[in-house]
């Protein structure tokens, strides 16, 4: 696990667009994707950029359950206003937040997973040390599931609706293993809110207590901070 310190989240999204770009160049054609505040700005440097994503295939980490995919709090909503309208590529896939049949959904997101490997998987970290929707206690072996929201998250996410109650209490989350099975990790993480998961991400022990620790398993994970949330580390 390599981890860069950057004076702004802006510097540090300047250097997630870097990897992306070199992984497009060296024949990367699957990049998973996250929504949140973390990409927003990663977003809008590749929207400014003249990369080209029209082979390329896109895997979202995950999807409120219950949303459609034109209610503008969905993940889909926020996938097209920040990339996909303006950087549209080959196929991208979300879970449907709307899916009347769950195990179905799951099975066929899994099917996704397997027949398009990876090559590059944009991650955020949640205060509580999510990635994607495994919320604390995720098996590090999960696939794509149904997983109940903590109220953590709930809190966290609550900003972007109008009240809390209008928060989702459950998403589709693609799992850790599938998550791990990305050939390349870019995790970021942006202020004081997030240090202290940093903190436990990168000094405590491998546990499904903090879900973001098992990147250390991984060959290939870069952790990009900003100074703020890289204010815990020693
Ligand atoms: C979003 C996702 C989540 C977020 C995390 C941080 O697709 O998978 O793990 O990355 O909740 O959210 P922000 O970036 O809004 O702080």
């Amino acid at each position: 696990m390599n981890i860069f310190v950057f004076e702004t989240s802006l510097e540090a999204s300047q250097y997630a667009y870097d990897l992306v770009a070199k992984a497009l160049e060296s024949g990367a054609n699957t990049f998973g994707l996250a929504t949140g505040s973390t990409p927003e700005e990663l977003y809008s440097i590749i929207r400014d950029s003249d990369l080209d994503f029209t082979d390329a295939k896109a895997v979202n980490l995950d999807e409120y359950y219950g949303l459609p995919a034109d209610n503008d709090q969905s993940y889909a909503y926020f996938m097209k206003k920040h990339l996909f309208d303006a950087k549209p590529f080959a196929q991208t896939h979300i879970p449907d937040g709307t899916a009347t049949d769950v195990e179905k959904e799951i099975e066929d997101y899994n099917t996704i997973l397997s027949e398009n490997p990876v090559d590059l998987q944009i991650l955020g970290i949640g205060s509580n040390g999510h990635i994607g929707f495994n919320e604390p206690g995720s098996p590090f072996d999960s696939k794509t599931r149904l997983v109940d929201l903590t109220d953590e998250t709930i809190q966290a996410n609550k900003r972007n609706f109008e009240s809390e109650a209008d928060v989702p209490k459950k998403a589709f989350s693609m799992g850790i293993g599938s998550i791990l099975e990305s050939k390349q990790i870019v995790l970021m993480a942006f202020g004081e809110n997030k240090a202290k998961a940093v903190k436990e991400t990168v000094h405590g022990e491998v546990t499904p207590d903090v879900p973001a620790s098992v990147l250390k398993n991984h060959s290939n994970t870069v952790i990009l901070l900003d100074k703020a949330a890289a204010s815990q580390l020693d």
